[in-house]
């Protein structure tokens, strides 16, 4: 059989790919590859709603090596979904503090005491797809692993290892124009038998084997129905365009007081992604205001395609400088207790430095990054 010809594209009609026939091939591999070799993780070891819903939050836009220790943490502090839904909005922001895309750890509290709203958990991928902050690509995941709902999820992976399998080489002009492309080829790839493990062992597939680069085709259990394989295209697939990076630059306000050993943070709001976590004031400088502060560091941050280049600064006669300390987000807070409060990851490391250094006398220099 030539599995090229267009006749035999998989698994709908293009120019490219394995055929239709192999799609029971294809289930039985991955799926064998799964049970033997997935990772065992505490929301697959012992499995149950809450546990799979945390874990989707927290695996959005994260590795599960970095996100494991924040679920071991979360779930000894919030053990079931009545303890998250009832806790305060300020200690759920704590316990999320490092892990970046702060949203996420206001809508999981949010979906959760939706979901306790409910006389029954919703059971399909459109019902929870009306829930904070979960789009169709968790809703897929949930409502398939809890509930054995047949609706694929289509992420970065499953993108991954769709278009090498049927050997797509055109490029994507974003990530949402290949999920959209992608979708219904999952669907018709996703087993209705097992529509929970085969959404997880795709994603597995493209976490440990299928990777970015340098993919662990010896070992993958598709190989043999895979055209990027037969052809040598893997590393060339996907090709997917990327939104140019926009540079742009921030001033940092810095007002440590010696003598109270206090740090002015503001409070971020609104629907900004560091809502709920505080950081160093932003300031507007005009260049004709630049001889009135100090540079203390330069660092840069990369928020989606933004990087950012903080400037901190500190006003030079911090005597006769006055800022609205009793502005509902400015609070003065003793450097004692800023381990207990939220701050943004960067803002926390740079804090840090800056404090060693102006407690030990020394000056910061150079740029670092994020
Ligand atoms: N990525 C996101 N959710 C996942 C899951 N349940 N299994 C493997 N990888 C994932």
């Amino acid at each position: 059989m030539d599995r090229r010809s267009p006749s035999h594209a998989f698994p709908l009609e293009t120019t490219s790919g394995s055929s239709e026939s192999e799609v029971p091939e294809i289930r039985r591999n991955l799926l064998g590859w799964y049970s033997r070799s997935r990772r065992k993780l505490p929301w697959r070891e012992e499995p149950s709603l809450y546990g799979t819903i945390v874990s989707e939050f927290m695996l959005q836009q994260t590795q599960v090596k970095t996100m494991l220790p924040y679920y071991e943490r979360w779930m000894r502090q919030f053990p079931d979904p009545e303890s998250l839904a009832e806790s305060a909005e300020a200690e759920v922001m704590k316990l999320w503090q490092g892990l970046g895309y702060y949203s996420r750890a206001r809508n999981l509290q949010a979906a959760i005491r939706k979901l306790l709203s409910l006389p029954a958990p919703p059971r399909t991928a459109e019902e929870w797809e009306s829930f904070p902050g979960v789009g169709p690509y968790m809703a897929a995941a949930i409502a398939s692993i809890s509930f054995g709902d047949p609706t694929a999820v289509v992420d970065g992976n499953v993108i991954r290892v769709i278009s090498r399998l049927s050997g797509m080489k055109a490029p994507f002009s974003s990530n949402s124009q290949a999920v959209r492309f992608i979708r219904p080829f999952a669907s018709r790839l996703l087993d209705p038998s097992a529509p929970g493990d085969f959404n997880q062992a795709i994603m597995e597939l493209g976490a440990l084997v299928c990777t970015p680069r340098q993919a662990a085709c010896p070992k993958c259990p598709l190989q043999p129905n895979c055209l990027a394989f037969e052809t040598a295209e893997v590393e060339i697939i996907p090709s997917i365009q990327r939104a140019p990076t926009v540079d742009t630059k921030v001033f940092r306000l810095w007002l440590y007081d010696r003598t109270s050993d206090t740090l002015v943070l503001e409070l971020q709001q609104g629907k900004s992604r560091l809502s709920g976590l505080h950081e160093l004031p932003a300031i507007p400088i005009e260049p004709s205001d630049a001889p009135r502060f100090e540079s203390l560091m330069v660092r840069t941050r990369t928020i989606g395609n933004n990087r950012i280049k903080e400037h901190i600064v500190q006003p030079v006669d911090a005597f006769n400088f006055r800022t609205n300390e009793n502005h509902e987000t400015l609070h003065r807070i003793p450097v004692a207790d800023l381990e207990s409060v939220a701050i943004s990851g960067p803002h926390r490391k740079w804090i840090r430095e800056l404090l060693k250094i102006q407690t030990s006398g020394f000056r910061a220099s150079g740029e670092g990054s994020c």
